[in-house]
């Protein structure tokens, strides 16, 4: 194959009015949300939209309990809280995820300490957590990168060997499965994102699972202000009042406000109907993406190890320019790959350009006033040094995503597939020009 390509000049190869737009709102998302309206019941602890959300996705993971909340970040913090993590101590998390996972940690005034990644997986190394452990640590916070699980097996094993809480940061892989298991439901807690990029989309929220009747009361409360929230109120509750009822108005901890609203959890139970449908589409177009990558020198398409399933929130190749038969440098042949699919008209981004660690707030540790955690006479000063993390720095410059948030793999169509493989081996194929 030997044509200009679009960066000089030439026809772009695919078609913009192929690509899908995400999210999706169906005639049937319309209906739930103005039957909301319509009932004129917004918000309240027991109303019946969010406690339907939670009683559906509880279900759908296996898992006996969810709480709903404003967003991801909140389901995290609600979690790290309710696992009685403080000042001090310390959380172990992966370097390659989104800041919100160490938000978590630092809004408890605990420590993040970061890990390295598996550079096939793109997820935490559980070889690299054990060495971490240090006698103010407390739990794991296992991130499942990109809608694909994390190693789950020797995490707990970890975990269990260390007494230390396991929280799963599944906000990218709603409905992904590791052997025969749902993400979020394999540790103490799980918790999801509903955020509008995600593969189940209600604008703005989030949601925890867990087994665990203590997890469960404490985080309940944590999301309602520190307040007791008594099975007794649940039943009592009155949806012509959604907003009256038995409550006592005392504090008993420190507490947040991260409910969320009856529009949103009525938004996502109607987006929760389509997420097999879509997570079919969304593994069909990664197959055959993969099927073919796979032939192109210089590329290295996702790796699924096997008993696992993704969700694919992200399509990330790494690209090799050696083997490619390019000396450039990763992050220079990475940007003009990128450069010349996008001109082909190819949907590219990239998502994070340095570890988490490496970001202002955790160089500065500038977090708090007095730089507490960091400097809290309770544990030694921690750190942040980006040679402690080769394989996600590596990663960061050698890889590139096929999809963004506007157009992820998730609703398009097979045709579109076929055009970026044909755009991306029209680029390999005239590399001279593209590396121009
Ligand atoms: C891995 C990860 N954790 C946590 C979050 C936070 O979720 P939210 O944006 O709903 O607060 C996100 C993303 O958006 C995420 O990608």
């Amino acid at each position: 194959m030997s044509d200009t390509l679009a960066i000089r000049g030439g026809t772009p190869m695919v078609p913009r009015d192929l690509h899908v737009r995400w999210p999706i709102i169906t005639a049937e998302d319309k209906a739930a949300v103005t039957a909301v309206l319509d009932a004129g019941v917004l918000s309240g602890p027991f109303a019946v939209q969010v406690r339907s959300l939670e009683e559906e996705w509880a279900r759908y993971c296996g898992v006996r309990y969810a709480l709903a909340t404003n967003s991801g970040t909140a389901a995290l913090h609600t979690a790290v809280a309710a696992g009685k993590i403080g000042t001090g101590d310390q959380v172990i998390t992966t370097a390659f995820t989104f800041l919100a996972t160490a938000l978590a940690v630092l809004q408890q005034n605990a420590v993040p300490i970061f890990a390295d990644i598996d550079p096939r997986t793109y997820n935490i190394d559980p070889a690299r957590i054990e060495e971490r452990i240090t006698g103010r640590t407390r739990a794991i916070i296992p991130v499942h990168i990109h809608g694909l699980p994390a190693d789950m097996d020797p995490i707990l094993a970890i975990a269990k060997k260390h007494g230390l809480l396991v929280i799963e940061d599944a906000a990218q892989a709603h409905g992904s499965t590791y052997k025969g298991k749902r993400v979020g439901s394999m540790g103490d807690v799980g918790c999801f994102s509903f955020q509008s990029s995600k593969n189940l989309p209600a604008g703005e929220g989030g949601i925890l699972l867990t087994d665990r009747d203590d997890l469960r009361e404490r985080a309940h409360r944590f999301r309602e202000f520190g307040e007791d929230i008594r099975e007794s109120d649940r039943k009592a509750f009155d949806p012509t009042r959604p907003l009256d009822g038995a409550r006592e108005y005392n504090s008993l901890m420190m507490g947040w406000m991260y409910r969320t609203t009856e529009l949103t959890a009525a938004l996502c139970r109607s987006q929760l109907r389509r997420l097999d449908a879509s997570l079919q589409q969304t593994r069909r177009n990664a197959a055959f993406l993969t099927d073919h990558l796979a032939k192109v020198p210089g590329i290295v398409p996702p790796y699924v190890p096997p008993g696992c399933t993704s969700g694919y929130y992200q399509y990330r190749i790494r690209l090799d320019p050696a083997a490619a038969g390019s000396n450039l440098p990763p992050r220079d042949f990475r940007q003009k790959i990128l450069a010349a699919l996008t001109a082909e008209g190819v949907e590219v981004s990239l998502w994070q350009t340095v570890p988490v660690p490496g970001q202002s707030l955790f160089q500065e540790r500038s977090g708090y006033g007095l730089a507490c955690p960091w400097k809290c006479p309770l544990g030694e000063e921690v750190k942040y040094d980006l040679a402690e993390y080769p394989e996600t720095r590596k990663l960061l410059l050698d890889s590139l995503v096929i999809g963004s948030h506007s157009f992820p793999l998730f609703p398009q169509p097979l045709a579109l597939m076929e055009k970026y493989v044909e755009a991306v081996q029209r680029v390999f194929a005239n590399l001279d020009q593209a590396l121009a």
